[in-house]
């Protein structure tokens, strides 16, 4: 919330140097309301002349009914006259209904059709975010203004600014018509109206407050649920089902409690409210039956202005209810504004340039970099390396050296300084991250599934119609289409949240044929054969060796056995390169690569495999020269 709020107001004071006043959350997040208000004025326009007619309409009602009662009283209007009088007021409920159902729908069409359009933005808002906006905020949170959020905006737009705008031509047109009998007694009627005001302004202020709370509590418990779910297996593994329910309890509470607190507020709003018109009522009746008397006034004005307090109460009532539809939907609309508000940190740039094809050659000048800006270390410091398009590297090195943050630098998924990273020899910065993308195919360490077919897994980087044989060899080639026919569909086969139905060496291979289908000009693996038995990686590299051909590679691995027939291999070490060179200049070095190489044949020679990898013995020989 703090680091979002932060954002906001860096914005703001970027975009705009000169306001008068500073600029207050809410006020910034209502304009931006009025922004797709504006978009969509053609209902709202229509919708104010039918407003209008309905005005006319509701306020004659009342008027007809006493004119048809004078009617009855009068002994020189005829019976059908009087009739005719009746049949009038059923033409008028007829109509007024009809207008009243075609306003309602009309508001309440361009109120969905906001809230669509706004779902749409935050959605396209989200996907622009780098991965560092996914490390700052939650996925409950987020989620609950994209369901919770929006939906108080819609109340707001809905019923909220029906009430609020109808209200007071309903109330204008009442006043005039009732004026007909008696400016005196239209007067006392809607004297108690002005406490309203007073009324929002003291709730109003206490609802905002209250429903900004609940909103978060709410965020609070959502994101609970996400994670309980998400990390079930651990949740189950420590047996912590107990202490999850008993956390959960605890957000629950907090959240009732912050909901009553506001049902408590919101629900005195239209109490008080719903009193003002019977107010007016008893002043009129005091001062109205002495002028019935006296001849002044008729009987059927007081039957009308019994009529009006009674039509007026709904109304009265409800724009009581929207003060708090609309103090909701304002605290809504800030959480909303408030993530619409970050600009994405990586994003094209205005001076990118236009380049058709990538060649991919990769080039890292004396490159630093740290996560975040609060003084950590850093997790690459001053890199220097070149890729040659076409050739392979492979980058090996203990856990927490930088590996993986090499690796998705690349495509620009963390922001590197200027003149630090070259595609091609241009700026990765200046490079339109379609482009870059498009060439870049990485499989990330952990790569992700969708609750998909596997079919649909693997062609998710391809078009929709794409052929299913170029999924299929893609599959084939990745080492996946044998463990295809052990699956219960096939490709056709849903592989669950996150890919839970395969093996963890399934989905790695699931992922690296994703990646080969896509064609690219350049690879990139994150340690991607890690899960994966040595037998199948070895037949999975013999395959490799074709696909790698043409193209620029890079192959994070843990075992030294994944890189060797690389161009070139770097030890990372602490975010520094320790070694660089082939495989066999490396081993003749002697240095930490030829320790690890050493070690990891040992250990496949405990394993039962024979290590039938070139050269092992001169490997050992070497290395016990070195050492
Ligand atoms: N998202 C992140 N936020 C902050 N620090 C990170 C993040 N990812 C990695 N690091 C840190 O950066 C360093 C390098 O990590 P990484 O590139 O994942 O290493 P490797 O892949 O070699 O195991 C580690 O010290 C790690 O703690
Ligand atoms: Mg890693």
């Amino acid at each position: 919330m703090s680091v979002a709020a932060k954002t906001l107001d860096a914005t703001e004071t970027e975009t705009e140097t000169e306001t008068e006043t500073e600029d207050s959350p809410v006020r910034h997040a209502l304009r931006r309301l009025s922004v797709y208000l504006r978009r969509n004025r053609r209902y709202y326009l229509i919708w104010f002349f039918a407003v209008v007619i309905y005005s006319g309409i509701f306020n004659a009602i009342p008027l007809t009914v006493g004119w048809a009662i004078d009617g009855l009283i009068d002994a020189e209007v005829s019976a059908e006259t009087v009739v005719r009088r009746c049949w009038l007021l059923v033409g008028l409920a007829v109509v007024g209904g009809a207008l009243r159902f075609f306003t309602r729908q009309l508001v309440f069409d361009a109120a969905r059709e906001v809230e669509y359009e706004i779902r749409n933005d935050i959605f396209d808002h989200l996907q622009k975010q780098p991965q560092s906006f996914y490390f700052k905020w939650r996925t409950g949170d987020l989620m609950s203004r994209c369901v919770n959020d929006l939906n108080s905006v819609r109340l707001l737009l809905g019923p909220g600014l029906l009430s609020v705008a109808q209200s007071p031509i309903l109330f204008i047109g009442a006043f005039v018509a009732m004026s007909t009998y008696s400016v005196k007694l239209a007067t006392l009627m809607v004297i108690p109206y002005p406490l309203f005001i007073v009324i929002s302004r003291v709730i109003g202020a206490r609802l905002f407050r209250r429903s900004l709370a609940a909103q978060q509590s709410l965020a609070s418990m959502s994101n609970l649920v996400q994670e309980s779910i998400a990390g079930i297996g651990v949740v189950k593994a420590y047996a912590m089902e107990r202490d999850q329910a008993d956390r959960f309890a605890e957000a629950n509470d907090h959240l009732r409690e912050r909901q009553i607190g506001l049902v408590r507020v919101s629900a005195a709003m239209p109490a008080m409210t719903g009193l003002l018109p019977a107010v007016g009522l008893g002043m009129v009746l005091y001062a109205g039956l002495p002028m019935i008397a006296t001849g002044e006034l008729k009987a059927g004005a007081l039957f009308a202005f019994t009529i009006y307090a009674r039509v007026l109460t709904f109304p009265t009532m409800m724009m009581g209810y929207s003060v708090s539809l609309l103090q909701r939907g304002a605290s809504a609309m800030q959480r909303i504004d408030e993530i619409l508000s970050i600009e994405p940190a990586i994003a094209d740039r205005e001076d990118s340039v236009e380049i058709d094809e990538i060649a991919g050659e990769i080039e890292f000048r004396g490159l630093s970099f740290a996560y975040g800006d609060d003084g950590r270390e850093r997790a690459l410091s001053d890199l220097s390396l070149k890729v040659p398009a076409g050739t392979s590297l492979g980058v090996v090195g203990p856990v927490g050296s930088g590996k993986s943050t090499l690796a998705a630098l690349i495509p620009r998924l963390h922001e590197v300084d200027a003149g630090q990273l070259f595609i091609d020899g241009i700026d990765v910065n200046q490079i339109q991250l379609s482009t870059l993308r498009s060439a870049i195919a990485m499989v990330p360490q952990d790569s992700f599934l969708f609750s998909l077919s596997l079919h649909a897994n693997i062609g998710y980087g391809l078009a929709p119609d794409a052929p299913r044989e170029e999924i299929e060899r893609a599959a084939a080639r990745a080492r996946l289409a044998q463990d295809v026919e052990d699956l219960p569909h096939g490709y056709d086969t849903l592989v669950g949240e996150r890919g839970v139905m395969l093996s963890g060496g399934q989905r790695q291979r699931t992922a690296l044929a994703r990646a080969l289908a896509v064609d690219p000009r350049i690879l990139i693996l994150d340690d991607t054969l890690s899960s994966v038995d040595a037998e199948t990686e070895r037949q999975i590299q013999a395959e490799l060796a074709a696909v790698f051909a043409g193209r620029t590679v890079i192959v994070v691995a843990s075992r030294v056995n994944s890189v060797r027939e690389l161009d070139q291999i770097v030890v990372l070490e602490e975010g520094r390169i320790a070694e660089q060179g082939s495989h066999d200049e490396l081993i003749a070095k002697g240095g930490l690569y030829a320790r690890l190489a050493l070690e990891q044949e040992e250990e496949a020679r405990r394993e039962g495999h024979t290590g039938e990898t070139l050269g092992s013995d001169a490997t050992r020989a070497m290395v016990g020269e070195g050492v």
